[in-house]
């Protein structure tokens, strides 16, 4: 009963119960926080993420310039009718490599986290090109012009440079060969693709848009037919410890 008597001046007296109050708020504050610091990683690992390949994330780019995440999300929550239409939720690690994250909260259009091998190249290409005429009554804009924009990996060493700067684990060799890997991907007959494969593993060899060089078309397919195909939910568990 003591221990109640001594909290009645804390009770009685606004200021010490500020204080003490305070004092409480800081100790919890720090238990929560602090450990952050000293984690090495708070995201789970998670088998078959690897950073994008260089016409992957030139494609990404694509994406992000044409503004497409006005529209679409890339983050299925874990919500029962989200699940069962986009298929299993975003892991964290699935967007470990996106600077910035495209996880969005528009849904003009459907989420696309894990659009990757849900149409053909073809498909896409028509949609793109014309999206009314494969949905009449899609909102969504024209991109046709995407096919004609011929595209050379310039500055694609700077592009994983850059990643790399901020955290993305691109190699030495990835980005020594980074125009290499680049060309390599929409010609499945090319020397490179074994060292593309052999970096990028599942990456998708083809030529995306069906016509003879390099588009922005080409490189922005790579990227929506990879999207949610890294991870294999098969065999995926998620680690209960964290
Ligand atoms: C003005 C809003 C808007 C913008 C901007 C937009 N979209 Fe869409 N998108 C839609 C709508 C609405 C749909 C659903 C109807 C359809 O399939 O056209 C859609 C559908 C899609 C689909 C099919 C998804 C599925 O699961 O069926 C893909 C892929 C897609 N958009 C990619 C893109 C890409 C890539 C860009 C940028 C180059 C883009 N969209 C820009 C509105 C938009």
């Amino acid at each position: 009963m003591a221990i109640l008597e001594k909290h009645k001046i804390l009770e009685k007296n606004i200021t010490l119960l500020a204080i003490f109050a305070f004092l409480v708020v800081t100790v919890g504050g720090i238990v929560q926080i602090a450990p952050l610091f000293w984690l090495e990683n708070t995201i789970e690992d998670v088998e078959g993420m690897r950073p994008y390949s260089p016409l992957e994330l030139t494609g990404r780019d694509i994406y992000i310039r044409e503004g497409c995440y006005v529209c679409h999300s890339q983050m299925i929550r874990p919500m029962r009718d989200e699940v069962e239409r986009y298929g299993h939720y975003s892991l964290a690690a699935e967007s470990q490599y996106d600077h910035p994250f495209q996880w969005g909260s528009k849904r003009t259009g459907p989420d696309l986290a894990r659009v990757g091998g849900r149409y053909s190249d073809t498909w896409h290409v028509d949609h793109l090109t014309d999206p009314q005429a494969v949905v009449p009554e899609s909102v969504m804009p024209k991109y046709g012009f995407l096919k004609n924009r011929l595209i050379e990996p310039e500055y694609i060493e700077d592009r994983l440079r850059t990643d790399r700067m901020v955290g993305v684990p691109y190699t030495d060799a990835m980005i020594e060969n980074a125009r290499a890997d680049f060309e390599a991907q929409i010609d499945p007959y090319a020397d490179g693709v074994d060292g593309l494969m052999e970096r990028y593993p599942k990456a998708q060899v083809r030529n995306f848009d069906g016509e003879p060089g390099i588009s922005e078309m080409d490189a922005l397919i790579a990227y929506l037919q990879m999207l949610g195909t890294l991870v294999d939910f098969s065999t995926f568990t998620p680690d209960a410890s964290r």
